[in-house]
Formats: C-alpha cells, structure tokens, sequence
C-alpha cells in the first residue's frame, strides 16, 4: 500500500519534529537521577549512610552515562538513523557532570576538603588512583566538547583526542572492580557492555 500525499508530507513534518525533541527530551531524562537524588535527600529515602549512598549514586551514573554516550556511535551505525548522533556530546557531558558530582561528594562531604588527607588516599588507596585517572582523562575532553574547539583542533585530531573516553570508561570499570571486595557482577556487566561497544565499532566502518 502506497502512502498518500498528506500522509507523505505528515511523515515530513514529523521527522524533524522528532529530531527538534530528542535534545530536550535526552535532556530532561539525564536530570532525572540528579533528581532523583534531591527528592530521595530532602525525603530521607537515601539510607542510613546518605554519604557513601550519594558517592556511590554519582559513581554508578557517571558509568552508565559514560557507557550511554559510547554506544550511541554503534547506535547510528546499527540502525543508521544518524539524528541520535546530535545527543551523543550532550550524553558525554552529562557523563562528566556525574563524575564531577561524585568527586565533589567525596571531596566535600566525605573528607570535608581536607586536602591532605584527600592527597594522602589518592597516593595510597590504588582505586581512588585508577578513578583519578579516569577523571583527569576526562577533564581534556569535557573542555574541548564546544564547537569552537572542534573548529580549532580540526575535526580529526577532535576525534582522535575523543577517542581516549575509552580509556576513561575502561578505569571507570577498574576504579569500581578495584574497591569491591566481593560480588563482581555489576562491574563485570559494565565490562561486558563496553567490550561489545568497543567490538561493534571495530566491526563496523570507523565514522
Ligand atoms: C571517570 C571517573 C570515575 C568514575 C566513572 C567513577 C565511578 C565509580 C563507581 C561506579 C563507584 C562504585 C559505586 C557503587 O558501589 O555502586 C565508585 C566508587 C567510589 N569512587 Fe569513583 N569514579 C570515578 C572517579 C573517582 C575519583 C576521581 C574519586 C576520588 C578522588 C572517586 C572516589 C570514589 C570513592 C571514594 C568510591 C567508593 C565509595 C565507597 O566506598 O562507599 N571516584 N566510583
């Protein structure tokens, strides 16, 4: 059955309409575990250590958007609808701002900016290394995610410079394996996910 003229020029209307939304749509999504957080806070529904609940909350989410942002690449590839390409920046900033979330409850709430102290664990305690690492791999490519500076550093060396979020969510998984002593299950699954990413992209053609 062929679709007539009106429904033709719906389905044109429609298109865009869906790509205009997606941005606001992703990004009121992506607020919602901040959210989330704020109301279980002021509700008292974040357990009976609100801390660690708040350090590992941010942790988790920083991953997931991480692996969130990585997999939108294989998404357009899969599937070929290429608008879903437009939130991919936007995924990896949210992916940063959790991370900054999450420094910032432990800078702040867990050791009270006691800078020392905060240099003393980093140095000692190997994860809180691994985790340091991964964020300062971060910092570069939150930095250059505006479009003045992928105009500056040419759309090439942009790319390749983005390439190392692989490596920041790669010790994102050991920086979460490293601290757990048992129950390996939620890190391995993070671990599989971007091993299939990474595998997806390999497979298919680099964009
Ligand atoms: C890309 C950077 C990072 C990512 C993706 C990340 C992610 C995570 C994840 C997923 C957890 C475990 C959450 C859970 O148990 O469910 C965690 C725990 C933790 N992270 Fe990070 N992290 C990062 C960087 C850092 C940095 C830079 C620090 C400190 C300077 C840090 C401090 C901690 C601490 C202290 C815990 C354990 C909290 C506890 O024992 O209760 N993380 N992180």
């Amino acid at each position: 059955m062929t679709a007539t003229p009106t429904e033709t020029l719906e389905s044109v209307r429609a298109a865009p309409l869906l790509q205009r939304a997606l941005k606001p749509v992703v990004f009121v999504l992506a607020c919602g575990p901040a959210a989330w957080l704020v109301y279980g806070a002021f509700t008292n529904a974040i357990g009976p250590n609100p801390i660690e609940y708040i350090i590992r909350y941010c942790g988790d989410w920083a991953l997931r958007f991480l692996l969130i942002a990585l997999a939108v690449t294989p998404l357009r590839l899969i599937t070929g609808w290429q608008a879903v390409g437009r939130v991919r920046r936007m995924l990896g900033l949210f992916a940063f701002f959790y991370v900054c979330l999450h420094i910032l409850a432990y800078v702040g709430l867990d050791q009270f900016f006691n800078w020392p102290a905060i240099w003393a664990d980093i140095v000692k305690r190997v994860y809180i290394t691994v985790g340091m690492a991964a964020f300062l791999t971060l910092v570069p490519l939150a930095a250059t995610s505006t479009n003045g500076m992928v105009k500056r550093l040419g759309a090439r060396r942009w790319r390749r410079l983005h390439r190392f979020v692989y490596a920041a969510a790669v010790a994102g998984i050991i920086h979460f394996l490293m601290m757990l002593k048992t129950g390996y299950v939620e890190p391995a699954i993070y671990g599989a996910i971007l091993a299939v990413l990474l595998g997806v992209r390999a497979v298919k053609k680099w964009p």
